[in-house]
């Protein structure tokens, strides 16, 4: 497997690992919370430690860097396979300078965002993040599938990210509110993400197996470009590679 092949792959194999496990943890954290709150409401007495509420914040504070690392991770691989292939540094440095910045503004207004106390600077810090994740999302060398956006693993993986930013940022409202109502919005929207998430185990396994090793490109790009799938067509032999020197 060449270098560029490994790349790929660290974004799956970090999803598989890392981000699904804690989803699960995530996830039954959860409904142990919701669970213990509703028979304390009720006058019962639960079973349910009351560390299953800290457990679900502490690992979801995990689970919002996980998923936007593993989004960073799968963007930046497409779109340096995309400057590296075109040869952009030539062109238009001055754009490639631009994109390194973009992927720094990112990481760091991520960070920012976990130390933001005040409402304003939350706000200020998660909008960022976001905006920076659908700039980078709007870069060449992406495989959106605009055309079936409704099982496109980009558009999904990316309004998945943003509602994990959106669940950090609104974290201290869900405990000060006395209403509920910032708790109920947070329970709908991550129902949501849930939902997201399992579409995001499919589609990307999907795209495990459309997307070709470095060795398989040149025939596998014949492939789709000739639209094999639907006639019967002729694949050339591809240039050998050039000794590396
Ligand atoms: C798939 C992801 C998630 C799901 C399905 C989910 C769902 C839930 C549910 C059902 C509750 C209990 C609500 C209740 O008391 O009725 C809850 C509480 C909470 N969640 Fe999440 N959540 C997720 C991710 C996150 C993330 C990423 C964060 C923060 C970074 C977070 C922060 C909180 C907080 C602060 C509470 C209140 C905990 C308490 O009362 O002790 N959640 N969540
Ligand atoms: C938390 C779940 C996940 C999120 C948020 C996510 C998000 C993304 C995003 C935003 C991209 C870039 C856009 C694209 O090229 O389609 C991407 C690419 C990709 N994802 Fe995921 N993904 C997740 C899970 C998975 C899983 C479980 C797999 C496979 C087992 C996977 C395999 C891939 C592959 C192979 C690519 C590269 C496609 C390409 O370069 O054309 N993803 N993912």
């Amino acid at each position: 497997m060449e270098f560029r092949d490994v790349i790929l792959l660290l974004h799956p194999i970090a999803a598989v690992v890392i981000v699904f496990p804690l989803i699960g943890i995530v996830v039954n954290r959860a409904l142990q919370t919701r669970q213990r709150r509703l028979q304390t409401a009720s006058g019962e007495k639960s079973k349910i430690p009351p560390s299953a509420g800290q457990e679900h914040v502490q690992l979801g504070r995990w689970l919002t860097g996980a998923v936007v690392g593993i989004v960073l991770l799968a963007l930046a691989y497409d779109i340096f396979s995309n400057i590296v292939d075109q040869k952009v540094w030539d062109q238009n440095p001055f754009k490639v300078g631009l994109i390194i910045l973009m992927f720094g503004v990112a990481i760091a207004s991520l960070a920012l965002l976990y130390r933001a106390k005040t409402r304003l600077w939350r706000g200020v810090f998660a909008t960022l993040t976001g905006m920076s994740l659908v700039v980078l999302g709007c870069q060449d060398g992406i495989y959106r599938k605009t055309d079936q956006w409704y099982v496109s693993h980009y558009y999904y993986g990316i309004t998945a990210a943003l509602l994990m930013i959106f669940s950090l940022a609104i974290l201290r409202e869900i405990y000060q509110d006395r209403t509920n109502r910032w708790r109920t919005v947070h329970i709908v929207l991550n129902s949501i993400a849930l939902l997201i998430f399992l579409g995001q185990g499919i589609t990307g396994t999907q795209s495990l197996l459309e997307v070709p090793l470095a060795w398989q490109e040149p025939y596998v790009n014949q492939l789709y470009g000739q639209q094999c799938d639907k006639k019967p067509c002729t694949i050339q032999l591809a240039p050998a590679p050039q000794p590396s020197k």
